[in-house]
């Protein structure tokens, strides 16, 4: 298999990647430096880089007092965003993260508009995507959420655009707001604080295709500034051991090693969509056997370990129905606390403290 970085499809200058970056494959979480220095801080959020430690605690605690209202079992809704405007712009297949940022930015009273860049669109008399975005942010856009399958695009975009920029999922490369309902979800499970060093003693065992998603990535930075011990496994093409280095985590030889005494498994799909033709994978069946969480391997996780997965789950390949489906599966409740971690994002992008957030919604904690 050729190197991730020599299809990268990153974007790496102030051109108009709708125009120049037609490039194919996916990413390699290779982001210039320029982009970044066109963040907004304390408003963007295109990578996990974006948030300071306080920040992320910050962020994690608001998303908590959240959770009712998430849940749909608290307050109904709030007004502390009413009278904005959210543009949700999805150029990548999605089902519960668009929708949980549309629910999220709805439960806070704003307004959320769809725009899709294709035939149906000013794209069909040959505008490009830029000038299009430009239009839509002249009409006074609050926030822009974005998924994109090129890497860094989020990113790019601040300096181009005036409303605020919510990555939500660009190429390989990040997955923020994903990454903090995980962190969120694993502190509820073992009762821990969002403070600094919150995840201590705690293991988290990433395994999957970690090569070509994004989700790997986001978390491996962010669980790593909360002081979680990491563990990544797959199989080498999908978990090689140059992305173990880069980001100095262990490498296990299997999944039971990786699964041994961990408190999290974090199941990931192989991300197919972005597998490049040469690489032959097993079949699902041996995938399976030798990469899948069984009922059986959950007995080597710590006690009280958790499940988690980002989904979409392919069952019966990375993971096994009985433990999708079964009492230590996390999988829905990553879907409740992703619309509050959402609504915190939201909030953060459109200018209103996060303080102010919460006793907007009535939430108490
Ligand atoms: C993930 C994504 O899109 O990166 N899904 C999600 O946002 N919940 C993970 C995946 O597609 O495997």
């Amino acid at each position: 298999m050729r190197a991730a970085s020599d299809s990268a499809a990153s974007v790496t200058g102030q051109q108009d990647p709708g125009v120049e970056g037609d490039r194919d494959g996916h990413g390699s979480g290779d982001v210039s430096a320029g982009s970044l220095g066109a963040r907004r801080p304390g408003r963007d959020l295109c990578e996990i880089a974006d948030l300071d430690l306080a920040e992320t605690c910050a962020l994690l605690s608001a998303a908590r007092a959240l959770i009712p209202l998430a849940a749909g079992d608290g307050p109904r809704r709030s007004d502390c965003l009413a009278g904005a405007q959210v543009l949700s712009l999805f150029a990548e297949p999605s089902t519960r993260t668009r929708l949980s940022f549309e629910v999220a930015a709805r439960r806070l009273g704003a307004q959320v508009v769809d725009f899709q860049h294709d035939a149906a669109s000013s794209a069909a008399k040959g505008e490009t995507e830029l000038d299009a975005l430009r239009n839509l942010d002249a009409m006074g856009f609050d926030a822009i959420v974005v998924r994109d399958r090129r890497d860094g695009y989020p990113g790019w975009l601040c300096s181009q655009l005036r409303a605020r920029v919510i990555n939500a999922g660009d190429g390989a490369h990040e997955h923020p707001t994903q990454a903090l309902l995980d962190a969120l979800t694993i502190l509820e499970a073992f009762d821990r604080e969002p403070v600094p060093g919150a995840m201590t003693g705690l293991r988290v065992a990433i395994c999957g295709d970690l090569r070509h998603g994004r989700v790997g990535r986001s978390n491996l930075r962010l669980l790593r500034t909360l002081g979680a011990e990491l563990v990544i496994a797959g199989p080498g093409e999908l978990a090689p051991a140059t992305l173990a280095a880069e980001f100095e985590v262990e490498l296990a030889p299997n999944l039971d090693a990786a699964l041994e005494g961990a408190h999290v498994a974090m199941m990931l799909r192989i991300q197919r969509e972005r597998l490049p033709a040469s690489l032959q994978l097993p079949d699902d069946a041996s995938y399976h056997s030798a990469w899948g969480l069984s009922e059986r391997r959950l007995e080597r996780l710590a006690r009280g370990g958790v499940v988690l997965h980002p989904g979409p789950m392919n069952r019966g390949v990375e993971i096994a129905d009985a433990v999708a489906d079964g009492p230590r599966s996390r999988v829905l409740r990553q879907v409740t606390l992703g619309g509050a971690v959402r609504m915190a994002v939201l909030a953060r992008a459109c200018g209103v403290p996060l303080v102010q957030t919460i006793a907007d919604t009535g939430a108490t904690r």
